[in-house]
């Protein structure tokens, strides 16, 4: 006999995260992998926040702030907000669970776009609502026209992902100041900023600064990309104080850990060397474009740290398919399949040697010449 488990288990979706390196190196024999699909930084935590962390085990026998005030203050302070207007989540995909949680009953929606992050379409199944899931436009960016017509009085949360995940396609936030204008003011809408650092766009920012005045905002933004802290989880959102009082609600007291909340507001002390890391991955992220380019590979130009290419445009070799080949040589990259875009791969933008390999593996796994590169200085 089974147990008994709550009916909403059948309607959700299984989370499927990348293979681990370990997995990859067991399945094929290899001795070195480059894991390139998760969307990590390809850069440890910097030296001070590894000291942080350090000298923080000591205190490990003792439950964290829970109300992470220091953290809070520290990024209140840095988005011009007020510390009521700022919560932190364990990663920014906790917040977006948790909002799923504080808004929707049975009977409601929520809307999200389709491919997208893959945690929005847990959040109806969990809650026993129901998704509207609208697809994306033409350049495989978010239809956020779209997105605003599908909301009627049964929907309760809308959320946003820009830079869109697994695409990279940018909105202007004059585009998603439009879908704010159009929905009413007190349904909850969630801008998912995760990948924001490595936007090169005038405008990045300015859908923060809408999200210390509007009513029913709030921008998630997360330590794990840029700041290079996922292993830690920890993100946080900004905005609407009455979206941060209710996630406070639902959330376990300490869901932000000692180190996290410790490594975090370390890692904010110094932006010039992040700033470092993140022109080092813009660089890679222009030199990955040019050598798809060269290989005629087509893809959908990113404002993210990852690439979605096609996984076998024209002249492929034959055999098992491309994305199979790229792990037989060592290189983990996301197929675009578990991220609804089939016959596409979703590459990360990593370390200057790691992208080499993974273009010489993709070259080689097409069958043609590997394109002449050079690794660009960073700005
Ligand atoms: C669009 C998007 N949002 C949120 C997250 C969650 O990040 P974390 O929970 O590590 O902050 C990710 C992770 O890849 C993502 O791609």
């Amino acid at each position: 006999m089974s147990v008994r488990t709550s009916g909403r288990l059948d309607r959700l979706p299984r989370y499927e995260p990348g293979l681990t390196t370990a997995e990859v190196l067991a399945a094929y024999g290899l001795e070195r992998a480059v894991k390139l699909a998760s969307n990590e930084s390809p850069f440890p935590p910097l030296p001070e926040v590894e000291a942080v962390v350090r000298a923080g085990l000591a205190g490990l026998n003792r439950y964290p702030d829970s109300a992470a005030r220091a953290l809070r203050a520290a990024l209140a302070e840095r988005h011009g907000a007020r510390p009521d207007q700022v919560v932190l989540g364990n990663g920014s995909c906790e917040l977006i669970l948790l909002m799923g949680q504080a808004t929707l009953d049975p009977g409601t929606t929520v809307v999200h776009a389709d491919p997208s992050f893959a945690v929005y379409p847990l959040l109806a199944p969990l809650n026993g609502a129901e998704a509207l899931a609208v697809p994306l436009a033409e350049d495989d960016g978010l239809d956020l026209e779209a997105m605003a017509a599908a909301v009627d009085e049964r929907v309760r949360l809308v959320l946003v992902c820009n830079p869109n995940n697994p695409t990279g396609v940018y909105r202007a936030a004059d585009e998603v100041e439009r879908l704010l204008d159009a929905v009413p003011e007190d349904l909850a809408v969630v801008v998912d900023e995760a990948y924001f650092d490595f936007v090169d766009r005038p405008d990045a920012g300015r859908v923060m600064s809408l999200a210390r005045e509007r009513p029913n905002l709030l921008v998630t933004r997360t330590f794990s990309k840029a700041h290079g802290l996922c292993g830690l989880r920890v993100g946080y959102g900004v905005g609407a104080p009455a979206l941060v009082e209710a996630i406070d609600r639902v959330r376990q007291p300490f869901n932000t850990n000692a180190l996290a909340q410790a490594a975090a507001l370390e890692s904010l002390r110094h932006p010039g060397a992040l700033a470092d890391r993140v022109r080092v991955v813009l660089a890679e992220r222009a030199r990955l474009a040019d050598a798809l380019e060269a290989l005629n590979a087509g893809f959908t130009p990113s404002q993210a740290n990852f690439i979605l290419l096609e996984a076998e445009p024209g002249d492929d070799a034959p055999g098992p398919g491309v994305h199979q080949r790229l792990l037989a040589n060592g290189v983990i990259v996301r197929d675009g399949a578990s991220l609804g875009c089939a016959g596409r791969l979703r590459v990360t933008v990593g370390a200057p040697e790691d992208n080499s390999a993974f273009l010489a593996a993709y070259a080689e796994a097409r069958g043609v010449p590997q394109p002449p590169t050079t690794v660009r200085t960073p700005p």
